[in-house]
């Protein structure tokens, strides 16, 4: 296995403000970089904003402001939006810095050399939405953007190209090699299906209606495509081509022990999963080890988009109910890799019944009966006593495998899961073992046990959420009185750690979300409405 990890988000456009669909893919990738870190492992994470284009340059105009200064008024809400929701990014890459600039021209001016762009005409359809060329097929009788459905407008423009039939077989070979390259798989075979089979033509890479964007040295009244562009912030922000020090770059991309991951949504998987890679190949670098397409969080009406006015914000949900219900919302509602549904009732629902009833108050029921019969110190761990803790033991280990093996394959949902059902079995488990007749019939040897065993439980939960919520599994150590040395997440590995703490009473870890209240605020969120 590999030992170090690279895992990035797209970088999303700064056209306006960020809404719960970006928030979520960046809080997956949050999820896995903390996960990989409590683990032990050297990680590197990176998002930011792809910040070129005619799309910018004409919000900006109608903004009246210049490009720059509306992108950098824009980016203090990303950057804010991440702050709140604890993004434990490495590096922020905007496609405007400098570095990246450096990086960008670089890579023109070698695949320019290399004889792997040269420059043409083209003629075709063109999505201004999209900022894409379309074949006459592709656009159909219609004249419809494939990728957005608006109506594209034929156009002719001096351009260069980029030499995309001399990487063709070399990129699929590497499809064949390297079956997990794209996951979900119904994605790659939508890649080959729809756009290499039917014959992938050479890819405009540089633009002359626009001057917002990188200019070609060679020629400085192109600008660079935004694609090329953009896809290179993966490694501009390593310092490639543009630090004197390699350290970095070797390390998070060079190094074949370094796992490469980028995320990103369906909407843009073409460029991952086939420009971006011939782009490396004629840059003879290695590629990505993964490029996992996520789904799309749609709203009841269909698509979010801010057009029709159904999207959410995801800053005042983090406002008035905690980074961590918002977090915990992301991660475990969506299975990961498939599409799905924001619905106020859902948000309100998941927080009250996983957070609140099952995790909230098994907290809270377990500090109650350890105060109540042990006053206030956990038992020491004797190992099996009742006849229910031997089952209870092995789902707590099996769960940390479970874990474990989910989010190493970026299960998120399927991992979060496996957690709340040990969860539930240890709620079950007050049910079985009946605490308050173990205490009338002096059983004292099996209560302690008991008191114990939720004690322990509910270590090993909080210890493996705590790569989802950031500040939940805190409260409950300390609650607990869990000392630092055993909030280290290694210790997690051996069943039966606590024991001998003092318990601390506090505020219950989720207060319970009134829906009649509560649905209506949130529905009053969706921007337009
Ligand atoms: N700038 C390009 C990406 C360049 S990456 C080298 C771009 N930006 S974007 O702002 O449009 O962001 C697209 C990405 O945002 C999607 O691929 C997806 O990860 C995320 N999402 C945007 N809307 C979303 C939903 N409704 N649901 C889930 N994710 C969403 O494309």
């Amino acid at each position: 296995m590999k030992n170090r990890f690279y895992i990035t988000t797209p970088i999303y456009y700064p056209s306006a403000k960020l809404h719960i669909g970006h928030a979520y893919c960046t809080t997956l990738c949050d999820v896995y970089a903390r996960f990989r870190r409590l683990q032990g492992y050297e990680t590197y994470f990176l998002t930011g904003a792809d910040e070129h284009g005619l799309k910018i340059e004409r919000n900006a105009e109608a903004a009246g402001m210049t490009p720059q200064a509306f992108v950098d008024q824009i980016i203090l809400n990303f950057q804010d939006l991440w702050k709140r929701l604890h993004i434990t990014n490495d590096d922020f890459i905007r496609t405007t810095d400098e570095r990246h600039e450096k990086t960008v021209q670089t890579l023109f001016s070698n695949m320019l050399n290399r004889g792997d762009i040269y420059l043409g005409k083209y003629e075709g359809w063109y999505c201004r939405h999209e900022e894409a060329f379309w074949t006459d097929t592709q656009v159909g009788n219609e004249h419809l953007c494939p990728e957005c459905h608006r109506p594209v407008e034929r156009a002719e423009e001096e351009t260069y190209f980029f030499k995309t039939s001399k990487y063709v077989d070399q990129l699929l070979a590497f499809y064949d090699q390297n079956p997990n390259f794209i996951t979900p798989i119904s994605r790659k075979n939508e890649m080959i299906n729809t756009f290499i089979k039917p014959g992938l033509a050479d890819l405009s890479v540089s633009r002359t209606s626009f001057t917002w964007g990188i200019p070609v040295n060679e020629n400085p009244k192109h600008v660079v495509y935004v694609w090329l562009d953009a896809l290179s912030n993966y490694i501009s922000a390593l310092g490639y081509a543009n630090e004197k020090d390699p350290a970095l770059f070797n390390k998070f991309w060079t190094d074949e022990n370094t796992e490469i991951i980028h995320v990103i949504g369906a909407d843009i998987t073409r460029f991952h999963a086939i420009y971006w890679p011939m782009f490396l190949m004629s840059e003879g670098l290695r590629l990505p080890d993964r490029e996992f397409v996520h789904g799309l969080l749609m709203m009841k009406d269909g698509k979010m988009s801010k057009s029709r006015g159904n999207v959410i914000d995801p800053l005042p949900l983090i406002e008035r109910y905690g980074v961590d219900a918002v977090r915990y919302y992301l991660a475990r509602e969506t299975v990961f890799g498939s599409d799905g549904v924001f619905t106020p009732e859902q948000f309100v629902e998941r927080t009250n019944v996983d957070l609140a009833n099952d995790f909230g108050n098994l907290l809270n029921r377990t500090v109650s009966m350890i105060d109540k019969y042990f006053g206030g110190q956990i038992p020491r761990y004797e190992g099996i006593v009742t006849v229910f803790d031997e089952d209870l033991e092995n789902l707590a280990r099996q769960t940390v495998v479970d874990y474990e093996n989910k989010m190493a394959n970026l299960e998120i949902t399927d991992a979060i899961m496996s957690v709340f059902s040990l969860v539930s079995a240890t709620n079950k488990y007050i049910d079985n073992t009946q605490p308050w007749n173990l205490k009338k019939a002096n059983s004292e040897r099996e209560l302690a046990s008991v008191m114990n065993h939720l004690a322990n439980c509910l270590y090993v939960a909080a210890t493996l959420l705590q790569s989802v919520l950031v500040e939940a599994p805190k409260k409950l150590f300390d609650q607990l009185g869990v000392e630092e040395d055993l909030r280290v997440y290694d210790r997690v590995h051996q069943f039966g750690v606590l024991g001998g703490q003092h318990v601390h009473k506090g505020d219950p870890l989720f207060p319970r979300l009134d829906a009649t209240v509560e649905v209506p605020f949130i529905a009053s969120l969706m921007q337009g409405k």
